[in-house]
């Protein structure tokens, strides 16, 4: 079996690769990315893989890669809320663009399409609220990310109805573990921890967030390709609901220092309060279940990978802190804690 993979030199797609690696050694895989600040080609050392660097938006370059494929995992996408608010452009070309593109060529080709979505494409839930996401949740994204997210399913939907091509989508929540860029909440915090700085919370810290290792969602994807009905949407989580002040508290106390040495600093805009889902679907039907239950352990297991792979994140960091510098000022303590 061929596989494309895109998107596989960031952060999920690279796992996806290293997962499909050690699970299924005959799979041959060809990665499609465009090499942006967000990937890294060394996340796929020792993989194997033929790296083919381009846009996904590229109608000629993916419909010779499509043609000589027999399955497409489709992870490529812009994926940080924070710099949808600064510039949407580009979520526009490559989530909603690239995601057109990718769907005329499977269309041609009769190849079957695995489409990697976002639980965020529902909006949020209140803290209180005993409910979670289930697949009948109306869509209603926040942030121009999560709302082309939102559009790229639609296009796969549309897709599936209207031409009969063969498409199974899922929709996850927040994934950590390794070879995860810096600019993300739990490698941000971890990463200036090591460098002796203080974690930052977003507002009063109250946020929560839906955690799931990322080799638990990547099982899941490949259970979808296998065993899903073509058109339906699953959804992937691990019951991993948690503050953003407990996840830093996590980190600060696994990293030795007093569980209170983090600040608050400006909130995101149009910040969702909870996302919380529901995999019934995916556990029930599929009979899929994660390996990480105790988000505890996957943490410290992350937290020492960065501590291993200074290397790996190093180049990435002060840009990153740079550019929050600009947007992000320290809140006073007494008006958040
Ligand atoms: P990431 O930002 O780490 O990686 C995205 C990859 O896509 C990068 O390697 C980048 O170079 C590539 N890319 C971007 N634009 C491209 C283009 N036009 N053509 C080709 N390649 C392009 O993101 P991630 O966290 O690995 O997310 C992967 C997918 O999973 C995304 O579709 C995202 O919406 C989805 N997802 C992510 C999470 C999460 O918690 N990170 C949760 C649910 C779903
Ligand atoms: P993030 O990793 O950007 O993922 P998403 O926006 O897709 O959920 O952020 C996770 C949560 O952490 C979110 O509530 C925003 C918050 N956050 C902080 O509190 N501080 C930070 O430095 C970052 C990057 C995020």
């Amino acid at each position: 079996m061929r596989v494309l993979v895109t998107g596989g030199a960031g952060f999920i797609g690279a796992n996806f690769v290293h997962w499909t690696r050690r699970h299924k050694p005959d799979v041959e895989i060809t990665v499609l990315d465009a090499l942006t600040y967000a990937s890294d080609g060394s996340s796929l050392d020792g993989a194997d893989v033929e790296l083919v660097k381009g846009d996904v938006a590229d109608a000629a370059l993916v419909d010779r890669l499509v043609g000589a494929s027999d399955l497409v995992v489709h992870f490529a996408a812009e994926t940080h809320n924070d710099n949808s608010l600064a510039d949407p452009s580009p979520f526009l070309q490559a989530n909603v663009v690239g995601t057109f593109v990718l769907l005329e060529a499977v269309r041609k080709h009769g190849v079957p399409l695995h489409h990697v979505s976002t639980d965020e494409v529902y909006g949020d839930l209140e803290l209180d609220d005993p409910a979670r996401f289930t697949e009948d949740s109306p869509y209603d994204p926040s942030s121009p990310y999560s709302a082309t997210k939102a559009a790229s399913d639609l296009l796969v939907r549309a897709w599936v109805r209207s031409f009969g091509i063969t498409a199974t989508l899922s929709n996850c929540s927040n994934n950590y573990g390794p070879y995860q860029h810096v600019e993300k909440f739990i490698p941000r915090q971890i990463t200036n921890v090591l460098d002796g700085s203080a974690p930052k919370l977003y507002g009063d810290g109250l946020n929560v967030r839906d955690w799931i290792h990322v080799d638990d969602h990547n099982s899941a994807v490949w259970t979808i390709v296998e065993k899903g009905r073509s058109g339906e949407t699953y959804l992937i989580g691990a019951d991993g609901e948690e503050t953003n002040k407990t996840v830093v508290q996590a980190i600060l106390r696994a990293l030795g220092q007093g569980e209170n040495a983090y600040e608050h600093v400006t909130d995101r805009a149009g910040h969702d309060r909870r996302y919380a889902i529901d995999s019934s679907k995916l556990r029930t039907e599929l009979g899929w279940t994660p390996a990480y239950v105790d988000f505890a352990s996957g943490l410290r297991a992350t937290i020492d990978w960065y501590r291993e792979n200074e290397a790996w994140w190093r180049p990435q960091k002060a840009a990153t802190e740079q550019k929050y510098a600009a947007t992000q000022t320290v809140l006073d303590p007494a008006a958040t804690d």
